[in-house]
Formats: C-alpha cells, structure tokens, sequence
C-alpha cells in the first residue's frame, strides 16, 4: 500500500509466559480497567482476543494459551502482533515457558514488556526476575537496558495502569499503520463449527476494512460475511484494522492461523480458496511452506 493510503491502527499485543503465571488473569484485570469494557457493563468472553480503550486509545490484546499458538502467529510474519507482554511471576521467577516465549518474541522481532506479575505475595521478588532475564538479553531500562519491567498484581491491580501506559508508550513509537480503504486481510485465530449458526471464525483484521456482505476466503473455505460480532457480543457492520471479530458465513472450518481475504466477488473468493485447497494437497508435508507461499502470492 501506497504511504499516503496508511492510518493510524491500534497495536496487537500477545500476552505471553509460563504456565499460571497469570495471562489470563491480567487479560481480566486489564479489561476491568479499560474504559470500554466499563460502559459495556460486563465481559463476555466470546474469542481470545479483545479490544480495550484507554484514555481513547484502543489495544488489541491476544490471550495466547500456550506457546503453540504462537509459533503460529510467529509464521505469519511481524505483521500479525506487534508487542508481547511477557509475564513472569514474580514468585516463581524464569520458567522453561518464559524462556520459549523470549524466543519466540525475538524470532518474530516484536517488542518485548516483561509483566512481573504477583508482586502481592509475600515472596515476591522483582530484582530476581530482573536478574534471571539478563541471561536472556531482556535488561530493564533501571539497569541500564532497554526493556521495560512492570511490577504487577492482576490480584490487587496494582501496576496495570503503568502496564497499558508503557504498551501504548511502544505502541506510539513503532508508529503502527495499516490501509483501511481495500479489501479485508487478516488471520484466523480460531475457528469451530456452532450447530446452530455453521462455521464460526474468530478473525483478525489486519488490513483493510471487512464489511457484512464482504466475500471472503479462509484457507480452502470461502463465503459471504452474514454477520460480525465483537469481543463483548455487539454486532457489528464493519471491522478495522487489528480489529478483533467473530464472523459467520463461511463454508468451513478454517485452520487457526490461516490467512483471510477480502474478494470483490463470490467467484474469486471460491477461486482463491480452491487454490488453496490444490496447493495444501500437493505439499501436505509442508503445509506451513504452502501458506507463506499463498501469502506471498496476494
Ligand atoms: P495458563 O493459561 O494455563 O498458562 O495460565 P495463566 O498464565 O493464564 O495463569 P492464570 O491467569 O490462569 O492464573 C494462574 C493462577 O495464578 C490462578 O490461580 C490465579 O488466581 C493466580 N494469579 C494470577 N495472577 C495473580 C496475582 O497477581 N497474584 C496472585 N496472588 N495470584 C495470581
Ligand atoms: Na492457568
Ligand atoms: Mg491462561
């Protein structure tokens, strides 16, 4: 996309760490503290990915169960998340976990903010987690580094405020942009099939605009978009750029991780799809090489 074509997007941040070091937890502290979630009353927990407002400005957040999912996203380029959390316990200090998930961050060059979460329990130790993630390259900004460290308590709340300024803080600096005025491109995060209500996707838009009516191709499935719901269960007409949304209208269950699209017209969609479909047969074994291949194909 043309330079002049590009606006502002709100940044993807993937929540990553140790198991039971607190992802999810903070996710939930997060969405209490978060303008939007307060107006609407309540959450509903409809897909792993929400949308929070802070002070008018909106994050996208990933709740990542596990470091598979990621690897996933990692593949899809630096493209699909823009910042990860690294959440350490603050008790528990670096785990196996948190160390695939430095990796990982780096591999697919994102920020890294390191949430040293738990800092209400008595044996909390912030210095030594600090210390432990030297070994990893990851130096606070406090000794002399430039990753940021932010004590936390997804129990207490604690330290949040301080967490969303310094994503927002990132986010600023990497400038982030995407063209809203062209078809719809973005990643299926999940995907079931709903007995009631068909194919049910939880996307990611990355780029461009998807509308109710849009027709779409996801991995080998095609259709038409009937409706877009977000993360608190609003229906929606039209998601932006690093907008989060569950649609319906497909003709599948696409794959976690496969790229969607936006096509002018029901034809090139099946079309797109089909493609897909021969070039995943051919090259089962390198099913991951046949979607960067489709990736680099549109
Ligand atoms: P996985 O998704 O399984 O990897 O775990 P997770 O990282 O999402 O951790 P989760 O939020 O499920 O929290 C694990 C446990 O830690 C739960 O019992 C939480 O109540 C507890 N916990 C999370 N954050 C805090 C905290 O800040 N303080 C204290 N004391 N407990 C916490
Ligand atoms: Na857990
Ligand atoms: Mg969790």
């Amino acid at each position: 996309d043309a330079p002049e074509t590009l606006k502002k997007r709100p940044p993807v941040v993937c929540v990553m760490g140790h198991v039971d070091h607190g992802k999810t937890s903070l996710l939930d502290a997060i969405r209490k503290t978060s303008v939007t979630d307060r107006e609407a009353g309540g959450i509903t927990q409809r897909i792993g990915a929400y949308m929070v407002s802070v002070n008018d400005q909106k994050i996208t957040f990933l709740d990542t169960p596990g470091h598979e999912a990621f690897t996933a996203m990692r593949m899809r380029g630096a493209n699909s998340t823009d910042i990860a959390v690294l959440v350490v316990a603050a008790d528990d200090g670096v785990m196996p976990q948190t160390i695939e998930a430095i990796n990982h961050a780096k591999a697919a060059e994102v920020e890294i903010i390191v949430a040293v979460n738990k800092i209400d329990k008595p044996n909390a130790n912030i210095d030594r987690v600090k210390q432990e993630m030297t070994e990893y390259g990851l130096i606070s900004t406090d000794w002399g580094g430039t990753t940021e460290f932010v004590p936390v308590s997804a129990k207490s709340g604690e330290g949040i405020e301080d967490l969303l300024e310094t994503i927002i803080l990132t986010a600023d600096i990497l400038e982030l942009k995407a063209n809203p005025d062209r078809e719809a491109r973005g990643l299926v995060l999940e995907a079931r099939l709903d007995k009631g209500r068909g194919p049910v996707a939880n996307v990611l838009v990355q780029k461009g605009t998807l509308h109710v009516g849009d027709f779409i191709s996801a991995g080998a499935s095609s259709g038409k978009v009937r409706a877009m719901v977000d993360d608190k269960g609003n229906k929606l007409k039209e998601a932006r750029p690093s907008q989060p949304v569950e649609i319906l209208g497909l003709s599948d269950v696409p794959n976690a991780g496969e790229v969607f699209l936006g096509h002018e017209t029901d034809k090139q969609a099946k079309q797109y799809a089909n493609t897909y479909l021969q070039q995943h047969k051919k090259d089962l074994i390198e099913e991951t090489k046949a979607k960067m291949s489709l990736d680099d194909l549109y």
